[in-house]
């Protein structure tokens, strides 16, 4: 993500900083350190930065609680990364070492636990039905997501597999986060905006980050790792599909890299963008909404 994109709302994501450090310090444990540097430092905080600048392009000052529902969505999604890394054996993120591999898989497991369990305990306080249920929905359908790309390891999956799962482990989150920045402030016309937007501006963020995977530009995990840990991505659907490879491990990983595979699934990446794009088309001319398409075009920069 270019910093240009989210200079304008600088301010707005400080706050969310400030109100992810004060949560966790308010629910102090040995890890808290780890976790506000983890969370902190190095995390680009895009699904605070696209629910702060809708809020701002349907004209709107962003609120406390919309900025309490930002800090909670970032720290859902580390605490997800940090079972994720768990699952992936992943021993570096964001260019350090994960929390597996500086302490261990069962401190980073009630790590992750913890987390998850002070986002529940500050949902609470907002005694909001919709934000409620949304986040609850939520928790259940990144696990369900997670679930199936275990269940499928190893084995080629169909586009349609591949972005139901995408959209459920990557996509949910962005909806959700968008969903209750507006449902805390009863603003009930902006749902449908906020789940076609969190879906497709969702779904391409995963694509992207998906084939990135199989670039040497990747600087986030090893290069490969996706295969390596048998998950089946859309490059490797794409190769299998040119090739008529039916079994996960005769894919021949060093020819995905220079095969057409990546440019086709840039391609449908491209698609979700424009999709994404098309949802802001009635905003109004400010700055916000031009940093909103900012947004979506960085994604299309492979
Ligand atoms: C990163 O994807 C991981 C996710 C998008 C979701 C992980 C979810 C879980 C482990 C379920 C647990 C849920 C909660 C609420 C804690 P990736 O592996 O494609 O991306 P990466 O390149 O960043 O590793
Ligand atoms: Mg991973």
């Amino acid at each position: 993500m270019a910093q240009d994109s989210t200079n304008s709302i600088s301010f707005e994501l400080k706050k969310v900083d400030e109100k992810i450090r004060n949560i966790l310090f308010e629910n102090n444990n040995f890890l808290t350190e780890n976790f506000i540097d983890f969370i902190l430092n190095g995390s680009k905080k895009i699904r605070s930065a696209v629910a702060i600048l809708s809020v701002k392009s349907f004209g709107y000052d962003v609120s406390d609680e919309q900025t309490t529902i930002c800090a909670l969505g970032e720290i859902i999604h580390n605490a997800s990364l940090i079972h994720d890394d768990i699952v992936d054996k992943s021993d570096v993120r964001r260019g350090k070492p994960t929390l597996n591999s500086t302490l261990g898989n069962s401190v980073a497991v009630l790590g992750g636990d913890f987390l998850i369990s002070v986002v529940l305990k500050e949902l609470l306080k907002f005694n909001n039905d919709n934000v409620l249920r949304r986040f609850s929905n939520m928790f259940l359908t990144l696990c369900d997501g997670e679930i199936n790309q275990l269940g499928e390891k190893n084995q080629l999956v169909s586009i349609e597999k591949y972005l139901e799962k995408s959209e459920k482990k990557t996509a949910e989150l962005f909806k959700t986060i968008l969903f209750s920045v507006f449902a805390v402030d009863d603003l009930q016309k902006h749902f449908d905006f906020a789940e076609k937007f969190g879906k497709n501006f969702g779904l391409a963020f995963q694509i992207r980050d998906d084939v990135l995977n199989y670039c040497s530009k990747s600087t986030d995990k090893p290069v490969l790792s996706d295969y390596e840990n048998g998950i089946c991505t859309l490059p490797i659907i794409f190769y299998a599909e040119e090739k008529n490879i039916e079994d996960f491990c005769k894919i021949k990983i060093s020819e995905v890299q220079n095969s057409s595979a990546v440019g086709k699934s840039i391609e449908v990446c491209e698609k979700f963008v424009n999709i994404a794009l098309d949802l802001t088309a009635d905003f109004s001319d400010n700055q916000y909404a031009d940093a909103l398409k900012n947004l979506c075009q960085d994604l299309k920069r492979i």
